[in-house]
């Protein structure tokens, strides 16, 4: 798929909750076409402590309006310039990059996508995608607590949502692996979130002898597999999460699970 460097404009920047904001970007001419699970290197301009891109997953693609939405959480300097984006200003973005999720075989598939924190961002794209091709996805969001639920709405758009919080604001009380949605069948988990949310999500898979894929997000530079600083140990040896992730069969990580 070829990579695009694009001057995107800025359509909107909304806040949500203290931590976190939703930025919407257009283009003068069609945006590319971007899978589910891939992501975006942000240039951040005017930040003089930023030397690399940052990667942001796609967190949504409007093809009525040729927006693409990304989620992102304040964590350092990049990100808090990002926060301060204006309607109109113009952000450098290489595009699309990494592999994607795979898509079910059947439309009847049972799918449960699962997500922690902003790792919600890539599962939002997918599961409009699943709807599309006439599935049925279910939503499994966790957070610490309420305040920390995002897009709640926009994901009840393209299925049903389940909520954990760890202090019971809402939804059932605990962590995602712990709700009682996960007695039922399930075919197959697609999942991104915190590095532990995403092993007990895979051990859940494993022991229970169904399909998961998971999104890494290890710190990475170039993005596109030349620095090889973003590998992670698999059973075929190292793989650059950038550019062979960042999506993963959970059996192909090596983790202690
Ligand atoms: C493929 C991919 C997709 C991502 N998608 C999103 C997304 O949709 N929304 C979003 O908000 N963030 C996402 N991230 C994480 C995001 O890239 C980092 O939070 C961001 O680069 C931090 O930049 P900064 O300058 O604000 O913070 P920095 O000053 O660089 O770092 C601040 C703190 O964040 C930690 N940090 C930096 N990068 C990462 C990382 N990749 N993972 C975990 N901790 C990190 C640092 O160790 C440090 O403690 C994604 C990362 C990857 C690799
Ligand atoms: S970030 Fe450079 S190889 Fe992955």
């Amino acid at each position: 798929m070829k990579k695009c460097s694009l001057d995107m404009v800025v359509s909107a920047n909304i806040p949500l909750g203290s931590n976190h904001f939703l930025l919407k970007f257009t283009h003068k001419e069609q945006l590319p076409e971007m899978l589910p699970g891939q992501f975006v290197q942000v240039r951040v301009d005017n930040a003089p402590g930023v030397f690399l891109r940052r990667p942001i997953s796609v967190n949504f693609v409007d093809q009525q309006k040729n927006e693409l939405w990304l989620l992102v959480q304040k964590v350092g300097e990049g990100t808090r310039k990002m926060s301060e984006y204006k309607t109109g200003d113009v952000v450098n973005m290489l595009l699309p990059l990494g592999n994607s999720f795979t898509m079910p075989q059947s439309a009847q598939s049972r799918l449960l996508l699962v997500g922690g924190g902003v790792g919600i961002a890539p599962l939002l794209y997918m599961g409009s995608l699943l709807k599309q091709q006439g599935c049925n996805p279910m939503f499994l969001l966790g957070a610490r607590s309420a305040d920390g639920l995002m897009q709640i709405d926009d994901f009840k758009q393209f299925g049903e949502v389940f909520i954990t919080t760890e202090d019971g604001s809402a939804g059932e009380k605990g962590f995602v692996t712990q709700h009682s949605k996960l007695q039922e069948h399930i075919d197959k988990i697609y999942t991104c979130g915190p590095t532990p949310m995403m092993q007990a999500v895979a051990r859940f898979a494993q022991n229970n002898d169904i399909e998961c894929e998971a999104s890494l997000e290890n710190k990475m530079a170039c993005g596109f597999g030349a620095c090889l600083c973003c590998v992670t140990q698999t059973q075929s040896g190292h793989k650059c999460v950038c550019s062979e992730g960042p999506v993963f069969n959970t059996k192909e990580l090596s983790w202690q699970i």
